[in-house]
C-alpha cells in the first residue's frame, strides 16, 4: 500500500527520495508525489501513474535543490487516483505539508467542522483533512508542530503512518504511527535523518533504525537525539535502535528480468534458510525456540485456528492437511477478514497461528488482537523481521525467506509451508503421533526439497513453451486433491494476479458439481496429478476433462507415463513425500503464471490495483 519516504540533513534530498520511492514501488500504488523545501519555498509535484512519470514531471517543472523533502506513493482509498488526490498534501495556509499511509475513518465529520471554520479542500482525500486539522489545532492552541500533530491525532479515528513538516521550521519532521509501519533511519552524529515505510530507501546511508510502535510519534530534529512519545499521553518511550541486516543486493534484481523471477529461483536457498538450525537430521531433532518455550500450550490445544489472507491463507490450508495428518490436531483455517467480524468462538485452549509474509496485513493483525482478547495463545509466522504481527503475537518463528519484493508471493509461500511442516513434525513427535522412522524419513525428505526445487526449476524452458500456447486464454481452471488442492487455489491466484486472466482453483472431485459445465476445447485446465495421494481418482478426473475436449496441462511425478499419455502437456516434478509435494508442485505453476504474464505484456512485479502489504482493511 502507500509508501512514505523523507529526508532531512545535509545531502540533496531529491535523489534520496526518488530512489526511495522506487524501492517502495513494490508495495503497490497508483500515483506518486514529492515535496522539496529549498530557500524558503516548497516545490511540490504530484502525478497519477508511476515514479518514472513523477521524475519526468519533476524534470519539466521544478528545481530539485534542497536538503529537506518527502515523497509518497499512493494506493487510492478515498478519492480516485489522480494528480490532485496524490500526496503530499499542503494545509490551507501553504505552510504544513504531509504524507500519509492509512485511512482516517472519521474524516467526514472532521472535514465538516473544518469547512464550518472556513477551510476549503482541493482533493477528496482524508489526508488533506488531517493536515488542515493540524493547522487548525496549531492556530487554536498556539503550539509547536509536534504538539499540534499530537492533539490532532487524538481526535482521529483510523489507521495511519504520517510524516509532516512546516516550511517555517525546516529543521524538523514530525512522524507518527497507528497501524501502518514507519521507520526512522539515524544518520551519523544526528546530522541527517531518514523516514520511510520500511528501511529499504535508506539502507546505503545508515544501518541504525528505529521502528515506531503503534500510538507512538517523534519529532525528528537535526542535531538532536530522537525522542519517542506516546500520542495519547505524551509519555516518553525508550527508543530501540535496531541494527539493519538488510543489504542493497537483497533488494535489487540481481540480473533477473523481474523480482518475481528472482524470487522463484531463490526458493531452494530460501527453503534451506527456513529450516537451517531448526532441522537437525543427524540428531533427529527439530527445534524452534518459539515452539519449545510454549510446548504445553500447543500440546494442550483443543484445536489450532489459522488466520491469514491471500497466499498466506493458502499456506494455512496446506498446513491444515499437515497438522491433522501428522500431529492429529484439529485445524480450522480462516480468512482473517471474515474471522474478525463474525463473533468467532475462541477459548483459552485454542492456539491461533497467524501467517503473514509482510507481518503488516491489517485484517490479520486485527484477528490476532481479537484472539488475544479472548485468551487464546497466538503464534506468528512472518517473513519481515520486527513487523507488527511479529511484535503483536505471543511467540512465533520467522521464515527467513529474505525480502520478497514482487507483489505476487512466491518464496514466502514455500517457506511458510516449510516452517509449518517443521512445526507439525515437532508437535507430532512430542505427541507420539508419528513413528521415529517416519519422522526421520520426513526430515530427510524435507532436507532434500531445495535440490528437488532446483530440479523442478529446470522445466522452465518447457513451461515457457506451454505458456506461449495458452497466453491468449481468457479462463483457466486449476484442479488438485488433498495436499494439492490449496496449491490449485494458489496457482489460480498467481495467474489472476499477474496476467489478469480469470482463473479458478477447485478440488478435482468437485469439478463435477459445477466447473465441468465450463469445459470445452478452449478451456485450459491445470491438473496436479502427482503419484501420491489420490492419484487414480485424479486420473479419472483427467479422463472426464478429456472427454469434454478440455486442454490438459498436467503436473506429474517424473516417470509417470499414464497421465503423460492423456494430457496435452505434462510438466514433471521430482518424487517426494505426499505432505511435501506442495513445495514442488507450486514451482511450475509460479513459472507458468510468470511467463504468461510476461508474454501478455503485464507489469509482473507491480500488477494493477494490488499491494504487497494490505495495511488497510
Ligand atoms: C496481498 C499480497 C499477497 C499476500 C496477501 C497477504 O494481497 O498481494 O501476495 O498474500 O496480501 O499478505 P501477508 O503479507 O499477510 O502474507
Amino acid at each position: 500500500m502507500c509508501g512514505i519516504t523523507g529526508y532531512i540533513g545535509f545531502r540533496d534530498a531529491y535523489p534520496i527520495i526518488i530512489n526511495g520511492l522506487r524501492r517502495l514501488e513494490y508495495r503497490g500504488y497508483d500515483s506518486a508525489g514529492i515535496v522539496l523545501y529549498n530557500e524558503g519555498k516548497l516545490n511540490l509535484v504530484k502525478t497519477k501513474g508511476k515514479v518514472s512519470d513523477l521524475e519526468s514531471k519533476v524534470a519539466n517543472s521544478i528545481e530539485t535543490g534542497g536538503t529537506l523533502g518527502m515523497g509518497h506513493t499512493r494506493w487510492a482509498t478515498h478519492g480516485i487516483p489522480n494528480d490532485i488526490n496524490s500526496h503530499p498534501h499542503v494545509s490551507q495556509s501553504g505552510n504544513i505539508v504531509m504524507v500519509h499511509n492509512g485511512i482516517i475513518e472519521n474524516y467526514d465529520t472532521l472535514k465538516k467542522e473544518l469547512v464550518n471554520r472556513g477551510y476549503t479542500f482541493q482533493s477528496d482525500t482524508d489526508t488533506e483533512v488531517l493536515v488542515n486539522l493540524i493547522e487548525e489545532v496549531q492556530k487554536q492552541n498556539d503550539v509547536k508542530l509536534g504538539k499540534a500533530v499530537q492533539i490532532a491525532l487524538n481526535e482521529v479515528v483510523g489507521a495511519y503512518a504520517i510524516a509532516v513538516f512546516d516550511q517555517r521550521k525546516p529543521d524538523e519532521i514530525v512522524v507518527a504511527r497507528l497501524g501502518s509501519p514507519l521507520a526512522i533511519g539515524i544518520g551519523k552524529d544526528q546530522l541527517e535523518y531518514f523516514v520511510a515505510s520500511d528501511a529499504s530507501p535508506f539502507i546505503e546511508y545508515t544501518k541504525d533504525a528505529i521502528y515506531l510502535e503503534d500510538e507512538e510519534m517523534a519529532v525528528i530534529r537535526l542535531g538532536r537525539k530522537v525522542k519517542i512519545r506516546k500520542i495519547k499521553d505524551d509519555s516518553l518511550v525508550d527508543a530501540n535502535v535496531h541494527e539493519l541486516k538488510l543489504n542493497l543486493e537483497q533488494i535489487e534484481k540481481g540480473g533477473y528480468e523481474h523480482f518475481m523471477l528472482k524470487e522463484i529461483y531463490q526458493q531452494p536457498s530460501a527453503i534451506t534458510d527456513t529450516y537451517r538450525g531448526r532441522l537437525l537430521r543427524e540428531e533427529a531433532i527439530i527445534k524452534m525456540a518459539g515452539v519449545e518455550d510454549n510446548m504445553k500450550r500447543f500440546l494442550n490445544a483443543d484445536r489450532i485456528i489459522i488466520v491469514a489472507c491471500g497466499t498466506s491463507w493458502h499456506a494455512g490450508l496446506v498446513a491444515e492437511y499437515i497438522f491433522e495428518d501428522l500431529a492429529r490436531i484439529p485445524v480450522e483455517v480462516e480468512y482473517a477478514s471474515e474471522f474478525r467480524y463474525r463473533n468467532p468462538i475462541i477459548t483459552e485452549k485454542d492456539v491461533v497461528i497467524a501467517i503473514s509474509q509482510s507481518g503488516e496485513t491489517a485484517d490479520t493483525l486485527a484477528a490476532i488482537k481479537l484472539a488475544k482478547s479472548k485468551g487464546a495463545f497466538v503464534f506468528g509466522i512472518c517473513n519481515v523481521v520486527g513487523s507488527s504481527i511479529a511484535r503483536e503475537t505471543h511467540a512465533g518463528a520467522y521464515t527467513h525467506a529474505g525480502p520478497e519484493i514482487g507483489v505476487a508471493s512466491t518464496k514466502a509461500f514455500t517457506t511458510q509451508i516449510t516452517l509449518l511442516t517443521l512445526i507439525a513434525l515437532r508437535l507430532a513427535r512430542a505427541k507420539g503421533t508419528i513413528s521415529s522412522s517416519d519422522f526421520r524419513q520426513h526430515m530427510l525428505e524435507l532436507e532434500m526439497i531445495p535440490k528437488k526445487v532446483e530440479q523442478a526449476l529446470k522445466s522452465d524452458e518447457h513451461i515457457q513453451k506451454v505458456a506461449a500456447v495458452f497466453k491468449g486464454a481468457t479462463n483457466f481452471l486449476y484442479l488438485g486433491r488433498g495436499y494439492n488442492f490449496p496449491v490449485a487455489l494458489e496457482g489460480a491466484l498467481k495467474l489472476k494476479e499477474i496476467s489478469y486472466i480469470h482463473a479458478e482453483g477447485y478440488p478435482a472431485a468437485e469439478m463435477k458439481h459445477g466447473p465441468i459445465a465450463l469445459i470445452d476445447e478452449n478451456m485450459p485446465i491445470v491438473v496436479i496429478a502427482t503419484n501420491k495421494g489420490h492419484y487414480d481418482k485424479v486420473v479419472s478426473n483427467i479422463q472426464e476433462i478429456k472427454s469434454r475436449k478440455g486442454k490438459i496441462i498436467a503436473i506429474v511425478t517424473e516417470g509417470d507415463e499414464t497421465v503423460k499419455d492423456i494430457a496435452d502437456y505434462a510438466i514433471e516434478i521430482p518424487e517426494t513425500e505426499e505432505s511435501l509435494t506442495p513445495l514442488l508442485t507450486t514451482i511450475p505453476l509460479q513459472l507458468l503464471s510468470y511467463h504468461i504474464a510476461v508474454m501478455r505484456g503485464c507489469n509482473v512485479d507491480q500488477p494493477r490495483n494490488l499491494a504487497k502489504a494490505v495495511t488497510v482493511e
